[in-house]
């Protein structure tokens, strides 16, 4: 049984600090800085990290990265003080290292390097989880980063447990590790493993330990639905680290209610910051508006339809709010079938 509290008043920790670190995942098509200001202002999380930025033949203008990464022109952080890492992913050391100095002396408050994407595509031009099958360019990924990037700026890396299998999964680590990294987020599953359950959290506890011996902390990521599941992976893992992914998109307030779960004083203090059916048409309906305001108001539905699709397995009134609003492609329609969720009507125009 868990005891909750109100997230408001917790301090934020880092994970380079004592105590537990919690991230909010890179996800490519839905963690853009829409959702990463809306989960972090509900709660919660330490850190987010950008979706990826492909690095294949060139060093990128500032313009691409402000357009991923829109919160390099306000601290590096959302509105909500979270700092974001801005996520980089290709092949070549020396390209990714002349990019990481770009985001770097953008403001990126710290720069995560993917070796974990499946996509057949990226891992085509030698990208993403492909790297795991070469400990020795994804050693030199981070090396050349860590070098071109000052001091004060972590480099942060994300791998999976191999590519095939996990057989390889400590000489990988150790690669990441020896080329000075400061934290280490395992998915742990292997590529071929694709997003399929479990995640293997228990083959964490050897590497963490090793890794812990270095000053380097590794976070623990994979099939992470609940505080449960975290409290589970920690025991098994020996993490004290978490990253939430899809979780965290079905659950708004995972980060805060995991919070909760892992403080120290979980067990004496009430429940309070939990959020019903109720307080998800409003936050819908603000993602709608930001979407149409950021992008283009014809394709804001599409996004809030995907993320209903997630919220459907933790609130199944969000799976008969997809079955209503499926077919809508019209944004004032879909801000009225919104409103009438939240029980108010639209302001009149
Ligand atoms: C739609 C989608 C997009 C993703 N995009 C990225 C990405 O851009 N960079 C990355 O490192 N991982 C990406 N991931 C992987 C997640 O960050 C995470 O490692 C994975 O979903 C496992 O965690 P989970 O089981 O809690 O969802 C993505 C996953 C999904 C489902």
């Amino acid at each position: 049984m868990y005891a909750w509290r109100a997230m408001k008043d917790t301090p934020k920790k880092t994970s380079g600090q004592t105590g537990h670190g919690l991230v909010l995942a890179p996800m490519e098509g839905v963690m853009d800085s829409i959702m990463r200001d809306l989960l972090t202002g509900i709660g919660g999380y330490d850190r987010c990290v950008t979706e990826f930025v492909r690095i294949s033949q060139t060093v990128l203008p500032a313009r691409v990265f402000h357009r991923l990464c829109p919160e390099l022109l306000t601290g590096g952080t959302t509105p909500s003080g979270t700092p974001v890492f801005v996520q980089l992913l290709g092949s070549d050391p020396a390209l990714m290292a002349r990019n990481a100095r770009v985001a770097s002396d953008l403001g990126a408050r710290g720069i995560d390097l993917n070796f974990g994407c499946p996509a057949k595509t990226v891992n085509k031009s030698q990208g993403g989880a492909v790297l795991l099958k070469a400990p020795d360019v994804l050693g030199s990924i981070c090396t050349a980063v860590r070098e071109a990037i000052p001091d004060n700026i972590p480099v942060t890396a994300k791998i999976r447990l191999g590519f095939e299998d996990d057989s390889q999964f400590e000489t990988i680590a150790a690669a990441a590790l020896a080329g000075g990294i400061s934290e280490l987020t395992v998915h742990a599953r292997t590529r071929r493993q694709g997003y399929r359950p479990p995640a293997h959290w228990s083959r964490l506890a050897n590497i963490s330990a090793m890794a812990a011996t270095a000053g380097v902390r590794v976070i623990a990521n994979g099939e992470l639905w609940s505080p449960g599941d975290v409290l589970r992976c920690q025991a098994a893992s020996g993490c004290s680290d978490f990253m939430l992914a899809r979780g965290a998109l079905c659950r708004p307030d995972l980060g805060r209610i995991v919070r909760c779960a892992l403080s120290d004083t979980a067990q004496a203090t009430p429940i309070e910051g939990v959020m019903a059916w109720t307080d998800i048409p409003h936050l819908l309906r603000t993602y709608l508006h930001r979407n149409a305001a950021q992008y283009d108001p014809r394709y804001a539905c599409n996004p809030l339809k995907q993320w209903l699709v997630y919220l459907q397995y933790h609130y199944p009134q969000a799976g008969a709010l997809f079955a209503r609003v499926k077919r809508v492609r019209d944004f004032d329609e879909m801000d009225r079938a919104l409103a009438a969720e939240e029980h108010i009507l639209p302001a009149a125009a």
